[in-house]
């Protein structure tokens, strides 16, 4: 089971849009998915047309007390399956606090869903907290969605320095540049050389095109409802360099 985190301390930046367009393709090459929304806000289940509700909230599911699997939901699409945000989870710092291994509780969670699923996408709100400290412990891949200035570059660093001081297995980073902006020179530059530059950044790049704001009214992933746009294309482009980096 591979797991992949979209993970970024700022909010905005394109991580939902990521994991719901990632987690749709994922299924359509026959890999049975499932996406955990951990966002209180929980974008990524209004985007499923699933209602954002789990039963006894996120304190059932991190105190064990309900099992993940009695909370996950289909969607619309074969092999994709989602785990609702709820907004309990707003709270899901002090609930982590109180479990045994509290960096390591999602982790442990999601080890009997090995059976179940190839591939688990969290979905992850933008903040450094337990939650998103959790996440990257439980990913073996954190895909990191960056606007491309030279400040998102230094977030990318600070967030590799502090995976690199984990214990035990370490995720591997993989950034992109997200809503590449082809007008602004300043985007051009950056998405071009970095991804030749650096590893860890991926040289597929999400443009900031108005047909992935739709995704919100149509609520399917833009790779669903228009899968020959120029959107759906660079989120292929994107999942197949994923696909290829990411251990099983
Ligand atoms: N490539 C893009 N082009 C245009 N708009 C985009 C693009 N990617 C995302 N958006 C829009 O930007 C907004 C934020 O995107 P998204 O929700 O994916 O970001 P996020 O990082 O998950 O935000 P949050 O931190 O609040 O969880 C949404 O309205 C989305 O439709
Ligand atoms: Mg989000």
């Amino acid at each position: 089971m591979r797991v992949l985190a979209t993970y970024n301390i700022k909010g905005g930046v394109g991580k939902t849009t990521a994991a719901v367009n990632l987690g749709y393709l994922a299924a359509r090459d026959g890999f049975r998915t499932l996406l955990w929304d951990l966002d209180p806000q929980a974008a990524a289940t209004y985007l499923f047309r699933v209602r954002a509700r789990v039963k006894g909230g996120g304190k059932a599911l991190i105190h064990g007390t309900r099992p993940l699997d009695e909370a996950i939901k289909g969607t619309d699409f074969d092999n994709l399956d989602i785990l609702p945000g709820d907004f309990t989870y707003r709270n899901m710092d002090l609930l982590l606090d109180e479990a045994k291994r509290p960096t390591r509780r999602i982790s442990r969670l999601l080890g009997p869903l090995a059976r179940d699923y190839d591939v688990v996408l969290l979905d992850c709100p933008p903040s450094v907290s337990l939650v998103s400290e959790n996440v990257l412990h439980a990913a073996g891949t954190i895909l990191v969605p960056l606007i491309p200035t030279t400040l998102s570059v230094r977030t990318l660093d600070q967030l590799t320095d502090f995976v690199a001081g984990f214990e035990g297995p370490r995720p591997e980073v993989i950034a992109f540049f997200s809503m590449v902006d082809r007008r602004k020179r300043i985007h051009r530059e950056i998405a071009e050389r970095l991804p030749r530059e650096r590893d860890d950044i991926a040289s597929a790049t999400i443009p900031a095109l108005a047909i992935i704001e739709r995704m919100a009214a149509e609520r399917e992933p833009v790779a669903a409802f228009a899968p020959r746009s120029a959107a759906a294309r660079a989120y292929r482009d994107l999942w197949d360099e994923i696909r290829k980096r990411s251990p099983e």
